[in-house]
């Protein structure tokens, strides 16, 4: 097995007395993808914003290429070659597609003819990325990203990821909103990311999304990892049991039921 590019070392995270993430570790390597599995509040949107900056561990390591690195800021991440498509969003509804592409791309990066923002090129750079991605259906840079369907603006996030040469794609749950055919559409851009050598880092609820495009999985339940294997390893109903949390119908209600007792009888919000 190749030397991973990106690896979690004993990731701790707190807010103030709230402790969300237990001991992480993973490894990613190029041209794999990592399932990123666990019920609601397991952590998994956490983990992502540690590897893109938003937030910083509160001990424990990150390390690219074997190297430990601190990210001070989402751009810091994004220097880094990593990549994020956050969940609920992160597009720009009222930008056109090639405005949007060329987004907190810095002229200082070897990007000269955008300092002088250039409309025409912009756009046919933009439509040519989605287009090569398979995405045949966007012939005008013109269009506005709001206007687009689901399916098409997680397309067009990843071609920018891919365009701009990002070695780490990082996906939180981009087939949640998305039928059947559009989110068949985006596993397949998984597939070509992965083909063209990043490492991928996919999160969904769904199962047979997982299985799809999963080389390798990690389950996380409050804030640990609980299982951690390869592709093949484990069957599809095994993989649901611990998709669901891995806690017996039982023991949830006992807990609601706890929580109810020292809330007035309110029942947990989901957050
Ligand atoms: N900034 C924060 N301050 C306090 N608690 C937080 C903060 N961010 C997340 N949490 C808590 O950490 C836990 C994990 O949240 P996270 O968003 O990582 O879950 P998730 O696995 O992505 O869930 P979902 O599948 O619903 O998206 C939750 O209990 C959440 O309330
Ligand atoms: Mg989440």
């Amino acid at each position: 097995m190749t030397a991973p590019i990106l690896s979690l070392k004993g990731v701790n995270k707190s807010f103030g007395p709230i402790d969300v993430l237990h001991d992480i570790s993973l490894d990613l390597r190029a041209g794999e993808v990592l399932c990123l599995l666990g019920d609601n509040g397991a952590g998994k949107s956490t983990v992502i914003r540690l590897l893109s900056g938003v937030h910083q561990p509160s001990s424990g390591s990150i390390e690219i290429d074997g190297r430990p690195v601190k990210f001070a800021s989402p751009r810091e991440a994004a220097d880094h070659g990593i990549a994020t498509v956050h969940q609920f969003g992160g597009t720009f509804p009222l930008m056109s597609i090639g405005r949007s592409f060329f987004v907190g791309v810095e002229p200082t990066k070897g990007w000269g003819p955008f300092k002088i923002y250039d409309r025409k090129k912009a756009n046919a750079i933009a439509v040519d990325a989605v287009q090569r991605l398979g995405i045949t259906r966007i012939t005008d840079g013109d269009r506005l990203v709001g206007g687009l369907s689901g399916g098409e603006r997680q397309s067009l996030a990843i071609a920018r990821a891919v365009h701009f040469g990002a070695r780490v794609l990082i996906l939180d749950e981009p087939t949640a909103a998305l039928g059947v055919k559009q989110a068949t559409h985006v596993l397949r851009i998984v597939n070509e990311a992965k083909r063209r050598g990043l490492a991928v880092i996919f999160i969904t609820h769904q199962v047979m999304h997982a299985m799809a495009v999963g080389d390798h999985f990690a389950v996380l339940i409050r804030g640990a990892i609980a299982a951690d294997f390869r592709k093949g390893d484990k069957t599809r109903e095994e993989i649901t049991d611990l998709m669901a949390g891995g806690a017996s119908m039982a023991t949830l209600e006992s807990e609601i039921e706890g929580y109810m007792d020292s809330h007035n009888g309110h029942p947990p919000q989901q957050g």
